[in-house]
C-alpha cells in the first residue's frame, strides 16, 4: 500500500484509535490529509476516490463551500449556548427544517451528538413513553441479528454483532434479537429487494409467545443494515413489522443514521418502504459529516405523550448532552439540507441508482464473489465461500482498491460501498472497474 512513513518513532502512539488494529496501523499508517469533492488526498499525495462517503456521511461530497461557509460564519458568532433550559435560533430554525421533510407526522426532534447516543435516546423515549401511559414494565427492547446502533450501552445491547459485544459483559438485561434476514440460498444476487423472507418478522409473534407484548417497549432495526455488511430487507419485511408492532402496541424506531438523507434515493428509508415508524434515529449525512450530530426524530403522539403528563415546570424528559443542539452542528444541518435539496441530490441518487446495480451485477461471477446486495447508492459484495477466505478476500480488495486510486471498506467477508450522492456516471464506473480488477489480480 502507499503509505505514510512514520515521523519519529512514537508519534502516533499516544492516539487510541477507534474500531482499529491500532499496532498495525501504526506500523504502516496512512493518512488523510485533506478531502475535496468526491476525493481524499493522502499526507504524500496519493488520490483517492471516496467510495464510501468517509464513514456513510459525506452524501454532498467533502468540503461543499456553502457547508464550510456556515460553519465558519457561526462559530465566529456564536460558539456555544447551553440547550438546557436555554437555546438559540438556529437550533429551533434547524428542527423545523429537519422535521419538515422528515415522514408523516414526525415533528419533533431530539438533539444528540452521534449516532450511538441517538440509539440510546431513542430507547429511552421509547421506555418513557411506556412509563408516562401507566405502562412501565414495558421494557424489553428487541433489536436484530448482525444490527448496528453504534457503542453506547442501549444501542449495543440491541444490536446483535457478537465480536462488538464480548468484551462489554452482561450490557442491559433484556435484550432480544430477531433473526437478520440474510438468505444466500434463496436471495445471492438479488437486484435491489430480495423476493424471500417477509416471513421473518413473524420471530416478533413468538417473542409476544414467549415474553408476552406488555413487556416489550420497542424494536429497533436498520432498514436496511449497513455494517454488517448491507443487507437489503426482503420484500415485504418492514410492513410486517409494522403491522406487529402496531397492533401489540410496540414502538418502532428505525435506525437511518445509514439510510437517511438521500442513501436510498428518498429523504428517508421510510419515504422509500413506504413503512413509517414511531421513532427515527439520524446523524452522519446530517450534517454531510462535517460537524458530529445525531438525533432521534419522534412522532406527535410520542413527544405529546411524554411531554404532556409532566406538571408544570416539571422537566419532561430527564436526558439531554452538554452539546445537543450545538449551534456549529446546527449551522452544518441547516446547510447541508440546503444543499441536498438546492442540488437536487435525493433525487440524484434515485437516478444513478440504476447506473450503480448494473455496475455493481458486472461483478457477479468473478473468482470469489458470493453475493451482490444493492439499493439506493448502497452495495455489499460478499466473498469468500467461508468467512475466513472471504475477509482475507476483502482486505486484499481494499488494499489493492487504496493503491489504484479507490477507497472502500472491508466489513469481514464484505466490501461495503456508499459513495457521495454527487457521484457521476464515470466515476462509479471506476469503482466497480477497480474492485473486478482487484479480483481478477487475487
Ligand atoms: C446504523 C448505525 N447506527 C448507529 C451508528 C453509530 O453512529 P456513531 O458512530 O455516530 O455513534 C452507526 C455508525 O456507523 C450506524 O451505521
Amino acid at each position: 500500500m502507499d503509505t505514510l512513513t512514520t515521523p519519529g518513532s512514537n508519534s502516533l502512539d499516544a492516539y487510541w484509535m477507534p474500531f482499529t488494529a491500532n499496532r498495525d496501523f501504526k506500523a504502516n499508517a496512512a493518512l488523510i490529509s485533506h478531502a475535496e469533492g468526491l476525493y481524499y488526498f493522502t499526507s504524500n499525495g496519493h488520490r483517492l476516490l471516496d467510495a464510501i462517503a468517509g464513514l456513510w456521511c459525506v452524501n454532498a461530497g467533502h468540503g461543499h463551500p456553502r457547508i464550510v461557509e456556515a460553519i465558519q460564519k457561526q462559530a465566529a458568532r456564536l460558539d456555544f449556548a447551553s440547550s438546557f433550559g436555554l437555546g438559540h435560533p438556529l437550533v429551533f430554525e434547524y428542527a423545523n427544517r429537519l422535521t419538515s421533510i422528515a415522514p408523516a407526522d414526525m415533528n419533533h426532534v431530539f438533539f444528540t451528538n452521534s449516532g450511538s447516543e441517538a440509539a440510546d435516546t431513542a430507547i429511552k423515549i421509547a421506555l418513557a413513553y411506556h412509563h408516562a401511559r401507566g405502562e412501565g414494565q414495558r421494557q424489553r427492547i428487541v433489536g436484530r441479528q448482525r444490527g448496528y446502533h453504534g457503542v453506547g450501552f442501549g444501542g449495543l445491547s440491541a444490536a446483535g454483532m457478537g465480536p462488538h459485544k464480548k468484551q462489554f459483559g452482561m450490557l442491559l438485561p433484556g435484550a432480544v434479537h430477531l433473526p437478520h434476514t440474510h438468505d444466500p440460498v434463496r436471495n445471492a444476487f438479488s437486484l435491489g429487494q430480495p423476493r424471500h423472507g417477509a416471513e421473518l418478522a413473524d420471530a416478533l409473534e413468538q417473542m409476544i409467545a414467549t415474553y408476552d407484548a406488555s413487556t416489550i417497549a420497542a424494536v429497533i432495526v436498520e432498514p436496511v443494515a449497513g455494517s454488517t455488511g448491507v443487507l437489503v430487507p426482503p420484500v415485504g419485511y418492514l410492513e410486517r413489522l409494522r403491522e406487529l408492532c402496531t397492533r401489540h402496541g410496540i414502538l418502532l424506531i428505525f435506525d437511518e443514521v445509514v439510510t437517511g438523507f438521500g442513501r436510498l434515493g428518498r429523504p428517508f428509508a421510510a419515504d422509500r418502504f413506504g413503512v413509517i415508524p414511531d421513532l427515527l434515529m439520524v446523524a452522519k449525512g446530517m450534517t454531510n459529516g462535517a460537524v458530529p450530530m445525531g438525533g432521534v426524530i419522534a412522532s406527535s403522539a410520542i413527544y405529546d405523550a411524554v411531554t404532556g403528563k409532566a406538571g408544570s415546570g416539571a422537566v419532561e424528559l430527564s436526558h439531554g448532552y452538554t452539546y445537543s443542539g450545538h449551534p456549529l452542528a446546527a449551522a452544518a444541518g441547516l446547510a447541508s439540507l440546503d444543499v441536498y435539496v438546492s442540488e437536487g441530490l435525493f433525487e440524484r441518487a434515485a437516478r444513478l441508482e440504476p447506473h450503480w446495480q448494473t455496475c455493481a451485477h458486472t461483478l457477479k461471477g468473478l473468482p470469489g464473489v458470493v453475493d451482490i446486495r444493492n439499493l439506493g447508492l448502497l452495495a455489499g459484495i460478499e466473498l469468500g465461500e467461508d468467512p475466513v477466505r472471504g475477509k482475507a478476500l476483502a482486505r486484499n480488495v481494499y488494499e489493492h482498491c487504496f493503491d489504484h486510486g479507490v477507497l472502500v471498506r472491508p466489513v469481514a467477508n464484505t466490501i461495503v460501498l456508499s459513495p457521495p450522492l454527487t457521484i457521476g456516471e464515470d466515476e462509479i464506473e471506476t469503482i466497480f472497474a477497480t474492485i473486478k480488477a482487484a479480483l481478477k489480480s487475487d
